[in-house]
């Protein structure tokens, strides 16, 4: 079995098409991790042209969104109980008939992979290439939740209690990917969501929410919503009927969150400093190619991304490595996401003052082997950069950017390689190039990571098969990973041993 076999014309595709890949002989729904698009084919190229078309038309205002935007204290309690009302109904109908409609919404978001591509472009900045994994993505948590939901009823029967009500608070570097696999899993745990997307992805979040909203999910289960101001936010986070939340964002998020209620059951997955260490064993050129793309893949703005790479013994020594890494670099396509030729998009708005800091200041000992450059007045777009002498306990090495810069660390031995990528407080993804089993067992033994990736990339973890979560402080609260087999049951409560397991 080599996945599903589609014809692969985005264009022509229909529903009945899109639907019957993902069943078996028999009928039945079955997982399994929908392709990206073939843009090897002429006709996606053309299908590919009219989205950059229409994402340079909208370019990069808000528009309206089609969510309740609640202003008073009066207007978040009629929100919470209607989420209440619909949350006896969802939770009623059961794993299956919840299922069906969560299948559907996967169905619904293939079936608009070419607007959801279209807003990620043009309202986030988000690349043609990667907007496509991403509703890829989105499509396989729609598939995989609803089929977990189903195991767990069988595993767990009526011994799981959904949370009364989940409030899922997503970024905006995963507009669609993010919320999406968050409010899916809510839904396909019984629980009714309350949406508040990141402010700068909104109209993302509002297509997401259509998609669901037109697959079934009734208004009053998910609910989309922006918050007027800071102190609703809290009296949100505060409210007894609100059991879990899912962040995705910054540690300062996550612990004002918990500051507000100690015992809130949060599922937060927050920042990541996250290194690739490249051994002489090392296939150099794989090397280089996974480094670049880890790090510049949607100008860095990945929690998953590659900010450091640490050079052992001979590879930091010789010039190789390094002259095929600025090769690399310096031949990246920087440009808008209607532009599709572009390797690199922009930033997501103006660098505030750490990136801002990350793009421009050199620490003592370090030196630009790329210096990034402004390229336009928006501020937005940049060209990478990466600054060579990093050392161990500098701001750069311990400090995410979130931005397109990498740093260069250099060490004699793998032990030492090991340790400086241990030294982050962050644990949320990492990677080794290296062809010698030795050293990647010892890797694996010691490297502190949720995500370790083994001469590959370290971004882009796909569903069911790389299931997503960090370590140490990349991650507050449950521990769960996204996308695998365990992630339902942290929203909602289970006492295995009740259950007699
Ligand atoms: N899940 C995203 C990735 O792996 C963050 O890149």
């Amino acid at each position: 079995e080599f996945g599903p076999r589609r014809h692969q014309d985005r264009a022509q595709e229909t529903a009945e098409e899109i639907e019957s890949q993902q069943k078996n002989a028999a009928g039945e729904w079955e997982f399994k991790n929908v392709p990206d698009s073939d843009s090897s084919l002429p006709a996606n190229v053309k299908w590919a042209e009219e989205i950059a078309a229409k994402m340079k038309d909208s370019k990069l205002g808000v528009e309206t969104v089609n969510a309740s935007k609640v202003s008073s204290e009066a207007e978040l309690q009629e929100v919470l109980a209607r989420a209440e009302e619909g949350g006896k109904k969802w939770a009623a109908l059961g794993a299956t008939e919840r299922g069906e409609i969560l299948h559907h919404a996967g169905v619904i978001m293939s079936q608009r992979r070419a607007d959801l591509i279209e807003v990620m472009g043009s309202e986030a900045g988000k690349a043609l290439d990667q907007g496509d994994v991403e509703v890829s993505e989105a499509v396989d948590y729609a598939h995989y939740y609803a089929e977990s939901a189903k195991t767990m009823e069988k595993v767990a029967g009526a011994k799981f209690t959904p949370a009364q009500i989940t409030v899922v608070t997503p970024p905006w570097n995963f507009p669609v990917a993010i919320p999406g696999g968050s409010t899916i899993a809510g839904l396909a745990a019984g629980s009714p969501v309350i949406l508040k997307p990141a402010t700068p992805a909104r109209r993302c979040g509002a297509l997401l929410a259509e998609c669901l909203w037109e697959a079934g999910v009734p208004r009053e289960v998910l609910q989309l919503v922006t918050l007027a101001n800071h102190d609703l936010g809290k009296t949100l986070m505060t409210d007894p009927r609100v059991e879990r939340v899912i962040l995705t964002g910054s540690i300062e998020t996550a612990q004002m969150f918990r500051s507000w209620r100690p015992d809130l059951g949060l599922l937060a997955e927050t920042s990541g400093k996250n290194a690739i260490i490249v051994t002489p064993s090392a296939d150099l050129d794989l090397a280089v190619k996974d480094v670049v793309s880890s790090a510049f893949g949607h100008a860095g703005q990945k929690c998953s991304a590659a900010s450091l790479v640490i050079l052992v013994g001979t590879v930091g020594v010789s010039k190789r490595f390094h002259h095929q890494l600025i090769d690399a670099v310096k031949s990246l396509h920087v440009g808008y996401p209607w532009d599709l030729g572009i390797q690199m998009g922009p930033v997501v708005e103006q660098p505030g003052e750490k990136l801002l800091r990350g793009l421009t200041q050199l620490e003592p000992d370090q030196t630009w082997a790329i210096k990034p450059r402004k390229l336009d007045d928006s501020g937005r777009l940049w060209s990478p950069g990466v600054r060579a002498g990093v050392e161990p306990g500098s701001e750069y090495h311990l400090v995410e950017y979130f931005g397109p810069i990498l740093g260069v660390m250099r060490c004699d031995t793998l032990e030492e390689a090991v340790e400086i990528q241990n030294q982050v407080e962050y644990g949320l993804t990492g990677g080794i190039h290296s062809l010698n089993p030795r050293e990647i067992q010892y890797w694996l033994d010691h490297v502190e990571v949720g995500n370790a990736y083994i001469n590959r990339g370290i971004t882009g973890a796909i569903v069911r098969r790389q299931p997503f979560g960090g370590w140490k402080r990349s991650v507050v609260g449950a521990g769960s990973k996204a996308g695998g087999p365990n992630y339902l049951y942290a929203l909602g409560e289970w006492s295995p041993d009740d259950a007699g397991l």
